[in-house]
């Protein structure tokens, strides 16, 4: 029997661990770009002692975040879209936007807000000195899955 070709975007299972580089040179590169799964382009960050790992492709448009500077806003460590300079948490994907209290005050009181999880972010483990990605197989849809398809992943590391 034969299933029909899945439709994009495509789906991030399995979940199985997918090897990405050792430490060493996730650490020395930063940042890293990788095809998983033959199904998924996503981006390896390495910030403040951490390893994070997201979709490649910001969720607004698809601008290519490994081009993104990484700023703190509000406590929280974010990659900056280079495109529209949105904002993304390294550490859950979430979208911040800075609200105004009252328009009609000045100066403009700001506060941060969340949109919530924009940018599926994927789980980075380190064994025996080794970096791999196990991808984030929620089947919660989150807008960055858009593109995540054969239109996008032709241009995948364009800036
Ligand atoms: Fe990233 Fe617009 S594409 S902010």
């Amino acid at each position: 029997s034969s299933s029909p070709a899945s439709s994009s975007p495509a789906s991030p299972s399995p979940a199985s661990p997918h090897f990405i580089g050792t430490r060493e040179y996730v650490i020395q590169a930063q940042r890293v770009t990788k095809l998983v799964n033959g199904c998924r382009d996503i981006l390896v960050l390495y910030h403040q002692g951490e390893l994070h790992a997201m979709d490649l492709r910001c969720y607004h448009a698809g601008g290519p975040l490994q081009n993104g500077d990484i700023e703190e806003f509000n406590g929280q460590s974010c990659i900056v879209c280079p495109w529209h300079k949105y904002k993304i948490t390294l550490a859950e994907g979430e979208a911040l936007y800075q609200a105004v209290d009252n328009p009609t005050l000045t100066p403009l009181r700001t506060r941060w807000c969340s949109k919530g999880v924009k940018q599926r972010v994927h789980k980075v483990t380190v064994v025996n000195g080794n970096v791999y990605v196990t991808l984030n197989d929620s089947s919660e849809v989150i807008e960055s899955d858009a593109y995540q398809t054969e239109k996008f992943r032709a241009n995948r590391f364009k800036g």
